[in-house]
């Protein structure tokens, strides 16, 4: 195969956007104010956005028009020039993390060719197993998780009480829980944001074997952009949370028996990455602030070279704190 000629990393421009959100949404770290984090994170990172070179047009974003007026769903962002793409944002995975001055929250975006990303329609919530690269044809959402579990301890050769399972820990998760209890493998719970922990699932961090549960359609189609990059899997199925959410999809003609691939949830072989830390977590540090230098640190990756980068960027304090004069939060 010949190798594809070296042309432009969008990765490298959009690693600005994910810097932008982090460093707006780390000023409400610990204020107890998830809306007010989130509009913040969303403001920096479309300012930033709307600088880069591309026509885009937001599939997975902050909901409907109505209900948020920015990086809705179906928005047009970037300069208009081509490339024509999707973009996937989560200016916070973690809102609650942040709010509550805890680990894990990041900023994120994920951009491929146009037409290529799924739209997750009415469904909030997909069933979901992600694992790294030797567990990535083994994997299947149709089988029980015992399976699963198994499996991919025998695709990394482990013994089964070897493997760590991480899931949100959640009610609805209570069965699983105890079933991959009762096979011997352990479980790790997390709080929330299971974008970074799909990827720690793919890159082996904290010794997670794999991602297993119910999450957010959203962060399912950015965490199959973040594996394909790696080189993991992520397979799901819909989840709708009542009746009327699981007619409103059959209606617009989602089938949510039918298992969901890393492909189906992203089919481009042309993806590019970027997330950066807001508080310090197991993936990436969070925003530091120093006298005349705020610091943060970013993931950035393409799958069509493979390229994975971590980027470490000292801002200008003096500036950022100008811009940051008008906050809220200064308003005491
Ligand atoms: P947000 O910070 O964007 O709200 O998402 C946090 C998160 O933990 C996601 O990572 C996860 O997919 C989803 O919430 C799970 O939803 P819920 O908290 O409703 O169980």
């Amino acid at each position: 195969m010949t190798p594809a000629k070296p042309d432009r990393n969008l990765a490298l421009e959009l690693v600005r956007v994910t810097e932008a959100a982090a460093l707006a949404a780390a000023h409400w770290m610990g204020r107890g104010d998830k809306i007010g984090a989130d509009g913040a994170a969303v403001d920096a990172m479309r300012l930033m956005l709307n600088s880069v070179s591309i026509d885009g047009i937001v599939v997975i974003g902050e909901g409907e028009k109505d209900a948020a007026p920015m990086l809705f769903n179906g928005e047009h962002v970037g300069t208009g020039e081509p490339p024509q793409v999707d973009i996937a944002v989560d200016p916070i995975d973690g809102t609650r993390l942040l709010s509550r001055g805890e680990a894990n929250a990041i900023a994120v975006i994920s951009v491929a060719e146009r037409g290529t990303m799924l739209d997750p329609g009415p469904c909030f919530y997909m069933e979901k197993v992600a694992t790294g690269p030797e567990g990535a044809d083994v994997i299947d959402i149709e089988k029980p998780i015992e399976d699963n579990i198994k499996a991919v301890a025998k695709a990394k050769g482990l013994d089964v009480d070897e493997v760590t399972v991480a899931m949100l820990d959640r009610p609805r998760h209570d069965d699983f829980v105890e079933r991959a209890r009762g096979i011997g493998a352990r479980v790790r719970l997390f709080s929330d944001g299971d974008i970074a922990t799909a990827i720690a699932a793919a890159r082996g961090f904290l010794g997670i074997d794999l991602l297993y549960g119910i999450g957010g359609t959203p962060e399912g189609v950015t965490s199959a952009c973040a594996l394909t990059c790696i080189g993991g899997a992520i397979q799901g199925r819909l989840w709708p949370r009542n009746d009327e959410e699981c007619r409103k999809a059959i209606d617009m003609g989602y089938d949510i028996a039918k298992p969901i691939s890393t492909r189906d949830l992203c089919s481009s072989d042309d993806i590019f990455f970027a997330a950066t830390g807001i508080t310090d977590g197991f993936l990436l540090e969070g925003v530091r602030y120093g006298k005349d230098r705020i610091t943060t640190q970013s993931l950035i990756m393409r799958s069509r070279s493979g390229t994975i980068r971590t980027v470490v960027a000292e801002h200008d304090a003096g500036k950022l704190r100008e811009i940051a004069r008008e906050e809220p939060w200064r308003r005491h």
